[in-house]
């Protein structure tokens, strides 16, 4: 608003001191004042006061003062507010949550209870000790206090103390704080003498356990319910007897649960659960943790099941005599429902020594600790095994286990050093046998993961060092023995693509026998003869009835679900057109050496945005799922699917038609950071809809038995780097014709190439996928119907498009059961 002051002349500066200035306003009927007169005061003090006294009330002046009151109450209460509330809220709370070992310190029964004088007088005592600790550390602004939460026995003697510190720290002063800085407070307090050579010092007046230390970062709904400060709900139970099995039926009623196992001093415990409820999300909302201790320590995490099952029971054995599992849950209509039980087992001591028969073959068989169990984090075990003959070595043959020789990057499922050296041990699909050529054979394992392992195990014998297979066999990589005869038939007889190396490629004029031989490649949809003799006359007409389907051209064939089964069995492949998947809608008219794809030619090919940057591809299977690499989401924080977005029906980044979150991300179980099993299934937080259909549609999964032959042209497509050099992906969709390149030929570049995966590009380099495409399509088009199925994913290379170095794809048709088996409706 334009005040009459503000339009004033401006003043010479004495006129406008208080002390001679006065304000006159005009009084008639409340009109506003329209000018100011400025005058001299000398012997007009009365009259003048009382002249302001009530030209104060006049109404206009009314409003001024009301105005001000209420400014000066608004600049009071907000100040109020900000003292008492808001600087609150603009602190951040931390929880740390550990352990440490008391030594020389018996266990008492009466520790058990939070309330009994032992229990208050032994934790006030600690947690002084600690007061005094952080009160003098640099953290000492920050920190609250300590609780003793938990005071158990443990199995090497003393005390085991589980605790919580928590620290307010102003807003965005968190990241000062880390575990290590915290943890190595209270370390560094510990005084250890050198001289006695043991791992226990002094903290003040307590014998603290230096090793046994372990603190990480905990949670707020963790602390209030273990506490017992919140609500929750919590059970202490105990497996007071050998030989019995206590049974658990746990709802998480509210939201949370926590379940302490304790069992009798000096065992183990182990839990079988038998059927699990939960809502499949990664473990976002709902989730069973189990620890091997009795607070939530994030480095003491056994394991975490974050999806229902109740077909086949699963066990897990704790190190030390206490579990603690958390039951979590987000959902109110689905409860997540626990149903199993746990017993007190003895600790067990694995290895031994062993001395085989004379015989050759397999005799006897060597587990993992706690067999049927999953083998905890932490165990060795050592086996010392003797043959009769220095012509005998011994074989170790595991059904789903592969011992390899170590590489510099760590062994995540367990270490093993067999004579002095060194190997790591990785799951897989099949069957292998590890030989070590030697009478006298020291095998060590060590437990050497994050969270318990799947057991093995392992069969063990004699077998003759100069003969490993028998007479007239074939040793394949993965050490197992197969016929001669299976050697390059087209069938991976090894299971790990070894017998099918160094073959002649098969003849591409084909004989008369060819179809008897390669039965893989016929009637597939490709032609593998250069006659396409083996497409031909694939099925046998039959009658038409019930029991046979109709192709066009009025030929029924015996195959009565023909329609839309993935598989060509109509000799024109009548049986799979206009079904939904891999169809182009819209019909048009770098990737490395590529270029701009048209606007919805890859209507399948979707951009994985993490933390709002394009960073992976994946294809569009269905309304809700997506297909996508494995190596994408390695590690806590890229296998979270919260920070990812999808982004569909796009051709420039950042424009696409339709854009969801993530809700769920199923990794192979089997891909362990080596490409191998590259492979990972994405669920979509919502669906994208019919009106969508011109821009988005779904790719076909090849059947297991299609596959994609080697010279045939492919596309790769993505908005990955268009040079190897590159420092950032494409704007525009880019687009590249490669040719599949045969196995061998790329084994002999690569050495790595394991059956499960597939090379293309060109021999002369130059048209490749490179950094940003991961997890996208490699798309083939059969020729049969026109469909495009989804032949390979994006999964690594050596540089990108380097003469004779191919990118290397998952190869589909392999995990098609795999896909099936979790998108069972899928075409
Ligand atoms: N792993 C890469 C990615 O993150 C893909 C590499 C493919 N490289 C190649 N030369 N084909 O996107």
């Amino acid at each position: 608003m334009e005040t009459p002051m503000e339009k004033e002349p401006s003043k010479p500066e004495e006129e406008l001191s208080v002390s001679n200035v006065s304000l006159q306003m005009d009084s008639a009927e409340g009109k506003p004042a329209k000018r100011r007169v400025l005058r001299k005061a000398h012997g007009q003090l009365k009259s003048r006061k009382k002249a302001k006294r009530r030209a104060l009330w006049e109404f206009p002046n009314k409003i001024i003062l009301f105005t001000a009151v209420l400014f000066v109450i608004a600049v009071i209460t907000w100040s109020l507010l900000w003292v008492f509330i808001f600087r609150i809220e603009n602190k951040d709370v931390l929880y740390f949550v550990g352990l440490f070992r008391l030594a020389n310190v018996e266990f008492l029964p009466e520790y058990r209870q939070r309330d009994s004088k032992e229990f208050v007088s032994m934790s006030e005592n600690i947690q002084q000790v600690m007061n005094r600790v952080y009160k003098t550390s640099t953290f000492s602004k920050y920190y609250k206090l300590s609780i003793v939460s938990d005071i158990s026995s443990n199995n090497n003697g003393g005390l085991l103390v589980h605790f919580w510190l928590v620290f307010v720290v102003p807003q965005g002063k968190g990241q000062t704080f880390c575990e290590d800085c915290i943890s190595a407070i209270l370390k560094d307090s510990v005084q250890t003498s050198i001289l006695n050579r043991t791992s226990v010092g002094s903290l003040q007046s307590l014998a603290v356990d230096m090793d046994s230390f372990v603190l990480t970062i905990g949670l707020r709904s963790d602390y209030t319910s273990t506490t017992g400060t919140g609500l929750g709900c919590a059970y202490d139970l105990h497996a007071d007897r050998l030989g019995q099995r206590f049974p658990l039926d746990v709802s998480a009623v509210s939201g949370i649960c926590h379940i302490k196992l304790i069992a009798l001093l000096g065992h183990v415990l182990r839990l079988t659960i038998v059927s699990i409820q939960l809502t499949a999300d990664n473990c976002i909302t709902d989730s069973l943790t189990l620890y091997d201790s009795l607070m939530p320590i994030k480095s003491l995490i056994l394991y975490q099941i974050c999806e229902p099952f109740n077909e086949s029971l699963m066990s897990f054995v704790s190190t030390n005599n206490a579990m603690l599992l958390t039951l979590k849950s987000a959902q109110i209509k689905l409860l997540p429902k626990l149903d199993g039980y746990f017993e007190a087992i003895p600790q067990e001591q694995c290895g031994g020594t062993i001395s085989t028969t004379a015989g050759i073959g397999f005799e006897g068989k060597i587990p993992s600790p706690h067999y049927p169990s999953y083998y905890p984090p932490k165990c060795i075990c050592i086996w010392s095994f003797q043959t009769h003959h220095l012509r005998l070595g011994i074989a170790l043959k595991f059904q789903n286990y592969v011992i390899r020789a170590k590489t510099i990057s760590g062994c995540d499922h367990g270490w093993w050093k067999i004579n002095q050296q060194m190997y790591c041990g990785y799951y897989t699909d099949h069957q292998t046998v590890f030989r070590i050529a030697s009478p006298t054979v020291n095998v060590e394992f060590h437990c050497s993961s994050k969270l318990s392992q799947e057991p093995f195990l392992a069969e063990y014998g004699n077998y003759n060092i100069s003969l490993p297979c028998p007479a007239g066999h074939f040793q394949c990589t993965s050490g197992i023995c197969i016929q001669q005869a299976q050697r390059c038939d087209g069938v991976d007889d090894c299971f790990d693509g070894s017998d099918e190396l160094f073959c002649a490629i098969p003849p591409k004029d084909c004989n008369a026998s060819f179809s008897n031989q390669h039965n893989s490649f016929v009637c597939n949809g490709v032609n593998d003869c250069e006659d396409g003799r083996d497409e031909q006359n694939c099925t046998e007409s039959v009658p038409c009835n019930n029991n046979s389907f109709r192709c066009s051209g009025n030929i029924c064939i015996k195959k009565k679900n023909a329609k839309c089964d993935t598989l060509v069995d109509c000799p024109d492949g009548s049986d799979e057109r206009s079904c939904s998947c891999g169809m182009k809608t819209t019909f048009q008219k770098r990737i490395i050496g590529g270029s701009d794809a048209e606007e919805s030619e890859w209507p399948w090919q979707v951009s994985l945005h993490f933390a709002e940057s394009a960073y992976c591809g994946a294809s569009v299977l269905s309304k809700e799922w997506l297909l996508s690499a494995a190596h994408c989401f390695q590690g806590d924080i890229l296998s979270d699917p919260r920070s990812w977005t999808a982004h569909l029906g796009m051709h420039v980044q950042g424009k696409a038609k339709f854009v969801t979150s993530i809700k769920r991300i199923i990794v192979h179980e089997r891909y362990s950071n080596n490409f191998d099993y590259d492979i990972a299934l994405l669920q979509l937080s919502s669906s994208w809809v019919d009106t969508m259909k011109h821009f988005i549609q779904p790719i076909c999964i090849p059947p297991a038995a299609q596959k994609v032959s080697s010279g045939s042209k492919c596309w790769v497509t993505g908005w990955g780097r268009r040079l190897e050099a590159d420092t950032k992906g494409s704007t525009i969709l880019q687009k590249a014709e490669v040719e599949i390149i045969d196995q061998t030929t790329c084994y002999s570049t690569y050495g790595l190439i394991s059956p499960r995966m597939i090379c293309a590009g060109l021999i002369s380099g130059k048209r490749d996928a490179c950094k940003g495409d991961s997890g996208g399509p490699l798309s083939c088009q059969r020729k049969v119907d026109g469909k495009w199925y989804l032949a390979g994913i994006v999964s690594w290379g050596y540089g990108c498009g380097r003469p004779n170095f191919p990118g290397v794809y998952s190869s589909v048709s392999n995990f098609a059961s795999w896909i099936h088996k979790h998108l069972p409706f899928i075409l």
